[in-house]
C-alpha cells in the first residue's frame, strides 16, 4: 500500500503515546517535571525528593520521602555473585559495559520480576513495583561505584547509612582505616546534577525501555535496555565524547580550526544540538553555574575555558544559527564532573544513575497505558523477491 510516504526515520514526527512524566516544550525551552519548573527544582529540591516526585507523580510529605529513602538505602548491597561477576571484567573494562552487564545480570536474581516465570501479572501490585524500584534505585550507586573501583582494584566498601550522594561518595572513595568525609558542596553539586539529568520526556532512552516493556520484559532487562540506549554517544554517551573531544581540542586557540572541520561535516560538534530544543535549554545555563561552585573547592577545570570559547564561537556562528543549534545538556556535564576527579568514561554512569528514575517512572506509567501495544513498526521492503536456491557449487 502507500505506506511509504509514512517513513520517518529517527521518529522525528512520530508520537507513540501520552505522558504524564515532564513537559518540555523545545520553541520555548520549557521543562517541567510533574508540572515543577527544573529550575526551580533544582533551586530548592533534592535528588530523592524528585525522585519520588517523578516516579509517584506528587511531591512527597516528611514521612513519604523518609521511608522513600530509607527503602533505597536497604537495597543498596550488591549480590555477592554479581560483584564476583563484575570483579572478572578485563582491568580496563569501560564502567558503562559494567553498569549494563550488571543491571541486566540483577534479572537473574528476581524470578518474581519475570513475567515468564512469575506470570504477566507480576507487576500489578503496586507493592510489588515499589520493591523492584527500590531495588534498582539502592543497587545502583553501589554498582557505579563497584565499577569505578573496579580499574585499580581498590577494595570493595559497603555501603553506609546517610544520604543518598554522601554513599555514594563514601563507596567511590572511601579506603579501609581512613575517616573519609565527602565535601558538602560536592555533594550538593552533585545531587543538583542529579535533578537536571533525571527525566527528559520520550528521549532515546526512556523510549527504548517503553519499547522493551511493551513486550513484557521484565524491569531489570528493560532498565539495562535504556542504559545502553544512553550510552550511545549521540545520546548519554556525549558527555564523555564532549570531553574527549575538548581534550583533542587542547586549547582556545585551537577552537577556530575545530569549528571549521565542523562545518566541513569532518567532525560533529559534541555537546550540541538537540531534537526538541530549538533555543539555549536551561539546564546547561545552570551546570555552568554548578561548574563554577565545584572549581572553588576542587580548582578550575581547563577544558571549561575550551567549552566556552565553542559556545562563543558557534552561538555567533551562521552555520550553527541556520540549523538552531545550542549547547545541550552534555556540553559543561563532563568539565563539571572530570573536576570532580571522574574520568571521562564514568560520565555516562554519572547520566544512567539520575536517568534511572525516568526509565522507572516510564516503565511504570507504561504499564497502566490502556492504549499500550507491543511496539512493532512497519518497514518498507526493498530487497530481492523470490530468489530460487542454488547451490553455490553448482554456480558455474
Ligand atoms: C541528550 O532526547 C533528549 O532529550 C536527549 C537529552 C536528554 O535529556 O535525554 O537531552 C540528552 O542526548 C542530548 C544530546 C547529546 N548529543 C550530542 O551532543 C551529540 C551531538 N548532537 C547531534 O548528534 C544531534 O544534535 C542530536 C543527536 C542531539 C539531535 O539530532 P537530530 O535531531 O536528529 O538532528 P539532525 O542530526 O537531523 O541535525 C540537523 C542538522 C544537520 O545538518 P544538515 O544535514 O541539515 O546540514 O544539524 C546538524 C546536522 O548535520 N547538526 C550538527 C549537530 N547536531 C545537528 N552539526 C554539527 N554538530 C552537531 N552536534
Amino acid at each position: 500500500g502507500n505506506i511509504t510516504k509514512y517513513i520517518d526515520p529517527g521518529y522525528l514526527n512520530t508520537v507513540s503515546g501520552h505522558t504524564r512524566v515532564s513537559f518540555v516544550d523545545g520553541e520555548q525551552g520549557i521543562l517541567e517535571y510533574r508540572g515543577y519548573s527544573i529550575k526551580e527544582l533544582a533551586e530548592k529540591s533534592t535528588f530523592i525528593e524528585v525522585a519520588y516526585l517523578l516516579i509517584y507523580e506528587d511531591l512527597p510529605t516528611i514521612q513519604q520521602l523518609e521511608e522513600f529513602s530509607k527503602k533505597i538505602m536497604n537495597h543498596s548491597s550488591l549480590p555477592i555473585e554479581l560483584r564476583n561477576i563484575m570483579s572478572c571484567f578485563k582491568n580496563d573494562a569501560h564502567p558503562m559495559g559494567m553498569f549494563i552487564s550488571a543491571m541486566s545480570g540483577l534479572s537473574t536474581f528476581h524470578p518474581e520480576a519475570n513475567p515468564a516465570l512469575a506470570g504477566q501479572s507480576c507487576y500489578d501490585d503496586p507493592y510489588k513495583r515499589d520493591k523492584h524500584i527500590s531495588n534498582i534505585l539502592g543497587i545502583s550507586p553501589t554498582i557505579s561505584a563497584a565499577a569505578y573501583r573496579h580499574k585499580n582494584q581498590k577494595e570493595f566498601n559497603n555501603p553506609r547509612d546517610g544520604g543518598y550522594i554522601e554513599n555514594f561518595f563514601y563507596m567511590l572513595h572511601h579506603e579501609k582505616g581512613t575517616d573519609y568525609q565527602p565535601h558538602p558542596v560536592l555533594v550538593k553539586a552533585l545531587d543538583v546534577m542529579f535533578i537536571l539529568h533525571a527525566e527528559h520526556g520520550f528521549s532515546c532512552s526512556a523510549a527504548a525501555v517503553r519499547h522493551l516493556a511493551s513486550a513484557n520484559t521484565d524491569v531489570y532487562n528493560c532498565i539495562a535496555g535504556g542504559a545502553a540506549a544512553l550510552y550511545g554517544t549521540l545520546h548519554g554517551g556525549a558527555n564523555e565524547a564532549v570531553l574527549r573531544m575538548l581534550m583533542k581540542i587542547g586549547s582556545k586557540a585551537n577552537v577556530p580550526a575545530f569549528i571549521e572541520k565542523v562545518k566541513n561535516k569532518e567532525e560533529k560538534l559534541m555537546g550540541f544540538g538537540h531534537r526538541m530544543y530549538k533555543c539555549y535549554e536551561i539546564r546547561p545555563k545552570i551546570v555552568k553555574t554548578i561548574a563554577l561552585k565545584v572549581f572553588e573547592v576542587c580548582g578550575r577545570e581547563e577544558l571549561f575555558d575550551v567549552a566556552l570559547e565553542i559556545e562563543q564561537i558557534a552561538l555567533k556562528d551562521p552555520y550553527f544559527i541556520k540549523r538552531r543549534l545550542f549547547p545541550n545538556i552534555d556540553l559543561f556535564s563532563g568539565v563539571v564532573y572530570k573536576a570532580m576527579g571522574f574520568p571521562p568514561e564514568f560520565c555516562p554512569v554519572l547520566f544512567a544513575m539520575p536517568r534511572l528514575v525516568s526509565w522507572l517512572a516510564h516503565w511504570s506509567e507504561f504499564l497502566d497505558d490502556p492504549n499500550r501495544k507491543i511496539t512493532r513498526p512497519q518497514q518498507v521492503y526493498t530487497g530481492h523477491r523470490n530468489r530460487k536456491y542454488v547451490p553455490q557449487c553448482d554456480i558455474k
